[in-house]
Formats: structure tokens, sequence, C-alpha cells
């Protein structure tokens, strides 16, 4: 897919209320950990429920610039053989489009004894250090330095070793797993991350004959199955291939279930794991939602204005981060004052500027937003400027009276499948805006807005 498609902007003409029924694609972080799991065997291995989106794509991009032969048997699986792996430095521009080009340094570290990866982008939420990472790579023998933007890793033998993480890190959990799997001895990370997509890899370690126990409590176990006498590192993949269907993405389904709330619709948002969305279920009932669970769906129905609520994010089993941006939106047009805080990333509200402009009324101190409700949001131009931003912008534009005008969508189809698509099935007036540019178009700035229907 060509990056370039999907630059440009979402027009929405608002307060539609979402009916109907939406299925939830696989976890876009899982499958950013899981694409590069597969270059830890020998050879093939099949991944199913692949969410069709941009960093999947980018991803594939960077491992086939290594040499690894990446198929599409159907359009949501992909066949990953990594036979013709090598140790290459992928490009910096490239591996900057998304966060999870991390992973990149445990499997080559693990693989190879050495890694240079430059430095991983991803959203602008924050700082995003990466030291417990690197304490993890130490631990396990390898001397880490950063130098030039260039994360380089050397180890001529990897050992497993006991690992406390001073934060919970979702990604220094994954990438110590993916460094230790091969390592000779057992590494016990405590602290570690609990997330589901967490335990969804180690599924996927284990089918591959790599030995992770505990993954989704606070302290996993890695008895690596050394990847050469003595812990030398050897170069081809130890693990063997393996068949993996990901989990579904909770993000996506809160995503869809806040703007139930928000439009105060009906929406059966298919294809989910209820206990996953326990937080999220729990907040959007406080603000008086009627929310019924059954299986691998979850009814959401809402009548008249939503109640205030405090939200604070936290680590799973907590409120996702991931997951507060649209809930801020949401909250914008709640009755009375809701406060959220984000304890995960100090730089997560850049949203609140862009909902400002369609009349909400929010002040942020620090980590915490305080939000004054407002009876409706009104349409106006705004811009995505990360990935959960945009999707906070999409649920303000579908309660929003008028036309709102969501510029950098190709934002945030860095993680939703075919939003517009599903938005639409679900009755919103949803039209794709001609790139910015294009011969022949008007650019989606000049566009004329519509008064509100
Ligand atoms: N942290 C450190 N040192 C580290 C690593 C993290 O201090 O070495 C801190 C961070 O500053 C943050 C906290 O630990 O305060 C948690 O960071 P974590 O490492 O868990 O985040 P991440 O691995 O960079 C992943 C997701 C994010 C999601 C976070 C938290 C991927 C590719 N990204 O990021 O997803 O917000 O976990 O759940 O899995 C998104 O999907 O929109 C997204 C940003």
């Amino acid at each position: 897919m060509g990056r370039h498609s999907l630059v440009g902007g979402l027009s929405i003409v608002g307060g539609v209320p979402l009916q109907g029924r939406v299925r939830v694609g696989g976890r876009k972080n899982s499958a950013v950990a899981l694409i590069p799991a597969a270059l830890l065997a020998a050879g093939p291995s099949t991944i199913d429920n692949v969410p069709r989106i941009s960093d999947v794509d980018s991803y594939i991009e960077i491992i086939t610039s290594m040499g690894v032969t990446v198929d599409r048997p159907t359009p949501h699986s992909l066949r990953i053989d990594p036979t013709g792996l090598i140790n290459s430095v992928p490009s910096t521009e490239v591996v900057r489009r998304l966060r999870a080009s991390y992973y990149l340094w445990g499997v080559l570290l693990a693989r190879f004894g050495e890694a240079e990866v430059g430095m991983p982008g991803g959203c602008d939420i924050g700082q995003r250090p990466i030291d417990q990472h690197l304490k993890g790579f130490r631990a396990l023998g390898a001397e880490a330095v950063i130098e030039h933007g260039v994360v380089k890793l050397k180890a001529r033998r990897l050992v497993g070793a006991p690992i406390y993480l001073d934060v919970v890190s979702v990604g220094a959990t994954i990438n110590i797993m993916l460094a230790a799997c091969l390592a000779e001895g057992t590494t016990v990370i405590e602290n570690a991350a609990k997330e589901p997509h967490v335990v969804d890899l180690a599924n996927f370690l284990n089918a591959m004959g790599a030995r992770v126990v505990g993954a989704g409590t606070d302290v996993v176990k890695i008895k690596g199955i050394g990847s050469g006498s003595g812990g030398r590192i050897r170069s081809t993949g130890a693990l063997r291939g393996a068949d993996h269907a990901i989990i579904p993405d909770e993000i996506e389904a809160a995503t869809f279930m806040v703007a139930a709330v928000a439009t105060r619709g009906d929406v059966v948002v298919e294809n989910v794991i209820t206990k996953h969305l326990d937080p999220i279920t729990a907040k959007l009932r406080e603000t008086g939602a009627d929310i019924e669970e059954n299986g691998d769906w979850v009814r959401v129905r809402m009548a008249g204005r939503p109640k205030a609520v405090n939200v604070k994010t936290a680590a799973y089993p907590g409120f996702p981060t991931d997951a507060q941006q649209p809930m801020t939106a949401l909250l914008s047009t709640a009755e009375g004052t809701s406060m959220v805080t984000d304890t995960i990333w100090e730089a997560r509200f850049k949203h609140v500027g862009e909902l400002q402009r369609m009349g909400a009324d929010i002040k942020v101190e620090g980590r915490t937003a305080i939000i004054n409700g407002v009876e409706r949001l009104s349409g106006a131009e705004v811009e995505a400027t990360d990935l959960r931003a945009g999707a906070a912008l999409l649920v303000a534009g579908l309660m929003a009276e008028g036309e709102t005008v969501v510029k950098g969508i190709e934002l945030v189809e860095r993680g939703y499948e075919g939003i517009e698509q599903k938005f639409c099935q679900l009755g919103a007036q949803l039209e794709r805006l001609p790139d910015e540019g294009d011969e022949g178009s008007a650019p989606a700035q000049l566009r004329v807005l519509k008064s509100g229907s």
C-alpha cells in the first residue's frame, strides 16, 4: 500500500447516532511484536488476523529490505520466511515511522549477536525513553550504546539473568523476551508489563519452541534455548516457524464503544475479548451507558447525555492510555466536570487544543485535563497530531453539530484498518477528501464548511 494514498482529510457531518454492527480486527501492538518475533525462527511462520494498517506495511518494508520473504496468503494473514535474513542496518527513514521498530534490537541481538538500528519513531506523546530496554540487554551480557541516533548492541554470548524493570514497560518487557528466548539459561523479568499482547507474544514464541512462562503476570520467566554451544551466537534462527492468530484489538474496540456512547447510538462491537475491555466497559457504564457483554461481542447503547467521570490511565489492567484521547473527546460533552489523568505519557493532550476549536471547555494542568462538559461541540477544521488524537477527533466530529474536517488522517491509518468504511457502515456521514496538492482537486483546508444538519 502506498503511504501517499493515505495522506488527506476526512469530512464528517456529525450528529448521527451510530447504529449496527462492527467487527474489530487484530491488535496493532501485537502485530508489530509478532512480525519481528517470526525472525527468530529458522523457517516460515504464518500469522493470521493481521490488521491492514500502515504500521504493518512499514514493518514489512523494513524486514523485506533485510532479506526476509513476506507473502499474504489471505488479506489478513502474513507468511514470513526469515531464511534469507541478513544483519543489515535498516533504513532510518522507515525505522522512524513507527515505535515498534525497536523490537529489531532484541531479535537481531539474539540472532546475530549484533544490531545497529536507528532510534524508533512513533507518536509524539512524551519523552519515550529506552533505558529499560538497554538495561535488559546489558543484563543479558550485551554492550549497548547510542551513537549518532543509532542504537548499537553487541554480545559474544547472551546469558539469562534476573531483570527488574524500574517502570512497567510493554516495549522493554517484549524486547527482553525476544532476546532472552535464544540466550543461555533463565531470564526472570520482574515488574513486567501484563498487557494481553505480552501474552499473545508468549503464546507465539512458545509455539515456536521457546519456553516462556508467567506472561500476563508481573513476573515473566524465559528459559533460553541457547542459540549456540556455550551461549555463542549463531546466525540461523534457533526456533521453528509456527502458525498463530493475533488477538483482537481492544483499542479499536474501545474507540467504537466510545463513539457509540458519544453519538448516543446502539452498536454491537464484534470479535472482542470482553475481559480485555473491562476498564473501558466500567468507565462507560459510569457515564450512563448500557453495556451488554456476550461471549465475543459487546452491545453499547446510550440514551441521553453522558455523565462526567474521572479517568486515570494505568498499565494493564488499568484504563489504557491509548483509549484516553477518544474518552476525553466523549467527556467534552458530558454533564459535569471530568478529570482525565494520563500517568503513562506526559504529552498526550495535543488533541485538546483541537477539541477547543470545536467548542470544548478543557484545561490541561500537568498530566490532567479538566473537562467542563459543554452541551454540544460544533464542527470545525482540526488536525490529528498523533494516532489516538486522530481517533479522538473522529469521535468529536461524529458527535459535533455540522461538518468537521479532520486533517492528517494518515496518522489514524497507522493503527485503524478501514476506519472510514467501518464508521460509514454504522451510519456515519464520512467522506474522504482529496489529498492536498492533488491535481485538479481543492485542497482540504479550502473546503467550504456546510452548516449543521
Ligand atoms: N519507559 C521508560 N523507560 C523505558 C521504556 C518506557 O521510562 O525504557 C516509560 C515510558 O516513558 C512510559 C512508560 O514507561 O511512561 C510505559 O512505556 P512503554 O514502554 O510501556 O510504552 P511503549 O512500549 O513505548 C507501547 C505501545 C503504545 C502504548 C504503550 C503503553 C507499541 C508499539 N506501543 O509503547 O501504543 O501507549 O505501550 O501501553 O506497542 C498506540 O498504540 O497509540 C501507542 C502509543
